[in-house]
């Protein structure tokens, strides 16, 4: 095993031995994984990908022009490039953008693209885990301005406190005069959002599950995938959709030299979704970004917001 999945062993092995058993999120996107998010982001109950896109078409003037001339756009978590090329098509005078992922395949597909439909824009991918230490590369001495591009609601992903130490890295990555353009998904009626994270065709549940599967590739994990079941919920209470994958009988599942018991009913967490108010997230930045604007779509499911670094 190589010295990098022998750190996921201990981080997988240490996260399942947890009262709360839990697995990171980010072990979702393997290639089927990231496929499977496609299909989500294309469902009829995941209004999330579909508000975003329509906030940023129908605002994207105001959006371009609170965004300013000449500015590096450093977009966080790469994916389909559709977002960015609402932006790139309407900023005036972008001087570079900066995919940042983890994963370099995705990144290196990403800025190809780019490169070929975009002759005039640096594009400056880096591969990296955004969520550990980032600096904004020095890419250019032309005069310009940071923007990180933070779309789609992963900072949803983190808890609160993490999100905030997250935002206020970057912040004092990207310096005074920069600014954070970011997708948040906002509090609703529960049904909503529910729905959003068991639909009907069951693409949820197959993602969910697909983290065993990436796993047991991965690390040789023994999980019988038709032994666990997706569950999502939302807890009003902590303002999170909740998603586990609960054990279908008593099992035992080897994971390397450890033997772990899974009661009937017992659950791994595997994604925490947080949702907030406008005025929940802006008291999440305070100190750090200053509200600059905000737009939503026609119900409100989803929030644009444009800050800038106090
Ligand atoms: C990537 N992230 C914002 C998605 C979300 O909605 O929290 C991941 C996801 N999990 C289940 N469906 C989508």
């Amino acid at each position: 095993m190589t010295v990098a999945n022998e750190k996921i062993m201990a981080e997988v092995i240490e996260g399942l031995q947890e009262p709360q058993r839990r697995l990171s999120c980010k072990y979702f996107y393997d290639k089927r994984g990231s496929e499977l998010f496609e299909q989500i982001c294309r469902l009829e109950e995941y209004y999330l990908t579909r508000c975003e896109m329509s906030i940023m078409t129908d605002n994207i003037e105001e959006i371009s022009s609170v965004m300013g001339e000449n500015c590096v756009l450093v977009e966080l978590g790469s994916g389909s490039t559709k977002k960015i090329r609402v932006l790139l098509d309407s900023l005036k005078s972008p001087v570079a953008h900066v995919p940042v992922d983890i994963s370099s395949k995705f990144l290196m597909l990403e800025a190809d693209e780019l490169r070929r439909d975009y002759p005039n824009l640096i594009v400056y991918p880096v591969a990296t885990d955004y969520t550990k230490d980032f600096t904004v590369p020095e890419i250019t001495e032309d005069p310009h301005h940071t923007v990180i591009y933070y779309p789609g609601s992963s900072i949803g992903n983190f808890t609160p406190e993490f999100s905030r130490r997250l935002l206020s890295r970057l912040a004092g990555a990207s310096g005074k005069g920069s600014g954070l353009l970011v997708g948040v998904d906002l509090k609703k009626q529960r049904d909503i959002l529910e729905a959003a994270y068991n639909d009907k065709k069951g693409v949820t549940a197959e993602f969910n599950l697909n983290m065993l599967r990436h796993l047991n590739s991965l690390l040789g994990c023994r999980f019988d995938l038709s032994g666990f079941e997706h569950h999502a919920f939302y807890n009003e209470r902590e303002g999170r959709i909740e998603m586990y994958l609960n054990s279908t009988k008593d099992q035992e599942v080897q994971v390397n030299n450890t033997c772990l018991n899974f009661t009937k009913g017992e659950g791994i967490l595997t994604e925490y979704s947080y949702k907030y108010s406008i005025g929940e997230f802006h008291d999440l930045v305070s100190g750090i970004y200053r509200p600059e604007a905000c737009w939503t779509d026609p119900e409100d499911n989803f929030s644009v917001q444009y800050l800038s670094v106090v």
